[in-house]
């Protein structure tokens, strides 16, 4: 068992690295302090961490870029393990701009190795996706021995971060290890990905975009149970292992939007039309990936971990959170949230 000093969480105030943030704060076993260095791109929402304890959360303003920033963070703090969930996330916006992808995922990633690099007996982990398997056809599932074969230039971006980690690691003898997640929901997430879109977009009575014929197949995992895998790979987790962490739950994409509408109705009291009329679909997006589905034997059985959540429960209570929650979704949609500065925050560095 690893045993867990201070972190040092890239990308906290983004959605999954302050689920895990909340999490791993209000777990006893953990007594350490958390430096949450975060360069607050449009996905950094401090609103997504109030309410957690300032004296074991120090923000850290900064850029993964800036490998003398993360190299003095980690002397000052005695830092003992990195947890790396900074990264640009999202295909659509990648398929657009690719350049930011590759500067943040891949350059970002190992300015953070080299610092690990220059202090071995710093643990790396690091949070990475299934899109790098690319995408399964009707049949299969991937694994941890699965091909690399990105489609996206998300997924590129992540599978370069994830073999820099692997030479890194075999190169310098570094102790690292690396998880594949697939889709995650939950409260808190930025409103461009599927679920919260659709969700706000009920809310508002706008369209509800479905990509291409809505076929594709996602395999959803509720951002709390990708929480706790990774503190269970950090505690217990093989140096030099990979694990692909997954929600055994695949949906079709359209079957997810009229679940979703079908929930909204039901919670707001209104007829299903009321929001099923709203589902329109549009152009594909370009090099879509059909099918992703993860088989996660392998963090069962050697750390004993598997998803707690049932889908629908999960899905009922994101709405639940949405709609409990208008001053969260008022400040994402004007910018609001943007103002982190005059938060009680300091910005340290
Ligand atoms: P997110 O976009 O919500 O948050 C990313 C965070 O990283 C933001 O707070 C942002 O400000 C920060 N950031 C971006 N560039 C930075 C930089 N250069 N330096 C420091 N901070 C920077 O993303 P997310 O959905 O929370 O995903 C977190 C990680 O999990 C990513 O590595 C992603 O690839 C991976 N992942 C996401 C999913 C998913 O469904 N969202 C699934 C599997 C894996
Ligand atoms: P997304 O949440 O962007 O995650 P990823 O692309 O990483 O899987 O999209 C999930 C699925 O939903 C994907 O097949 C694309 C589709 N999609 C839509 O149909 N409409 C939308 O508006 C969005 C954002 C996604």
């Amino acid at each position: 068992m690893r045993t867990l000093g201070n972190l040092l969480v890239t990308g906290g105030a983004g959605f999954i690295g302050s689920a895990f943030i909340r999490r791993v704060l209000a777990n006893p076993a953990f007594t350490g302090t958390i430096i949450d260095l975060d360069a607050m791109t449009y996905a950094g929402n401090l609103d997504n961490l109030a309410g957690v304890d300032p004296a074991r959360h120090v923000f850290v303003h900064g850029d993964i870029l800036d490998g003398q920033l993360v190299e003095k963070l980690v002397d000052e703090h005695r830092i003992t393990t990195i947890v790396h969930f900074a990264a640009e996330s999202h295909v659509d916006r990648s398929i657009h701009g690719p350049g930011t992808f590759i500067q943040t995922n891949i350059v970002g990633t190992m300015r953070l190795l080299d610092a690990v690099r220059a202090r071995p007996h710093v643990h790396f982990h690091h949070i990475s996706t299934d899109e790098v398997y690319g995408s399964l056809g009707k049949d299969g599932i991937f694994t941890e021995t699965s091909p690399y074969l990105p489609n996206s230039p998300y997924a590129a971006s992540k599978a370069g971060s994830d073999h820099l980690v692997r030479a890194w690691g075999r190169t310098y003898h570094l102790s690292t290890t690396m998880s594949h997640a697939s889709n995650n929901y939950g409260p808190y997430q930025f409103p461009e990905k599927l679920i919260p879109l659709m969700i706000l977009n009920c809310l508002e009575g706008k369209p509800l975009p479905v990509y291409g014929d809505g076929q594709n197949i996602r395999d959803w995992l509720h951002v709390d149970d990708h929480a706790d895998a990774v503190w269970r790979i950090l505690e217990r987790g093989e140096a030099g292992q990979v694990y692909d962490i997954g929600g055994g739950n695949e949906w079709k994409n359209l079957d997810l939007v009229h679940e979703l509408v079908r929930l909204v109705a039901e919670l707001k009291g209104e007829p299903v039309d009321t929001y099923r009329q709203l589902i329109t679909f549009v152009k594909d997006r370009p090099g879509h990936d059909l099918r992703y589905a993860i088989e996660g034997e392998k963090i069962a059985r050697e750390l004993d971990w598997r998803p707690t959540y049932d889908f629908v429960a999960g899905l009922r209570a994101t709405i639940q959170w949405y709609l409990a929650n208008p001053a969260w979704i008022e400040r994402v949609k004007t910018g609001a949230y943007r103002q982190w500065l005059d938060t009680n925050y300091a910005t340290r560095s």
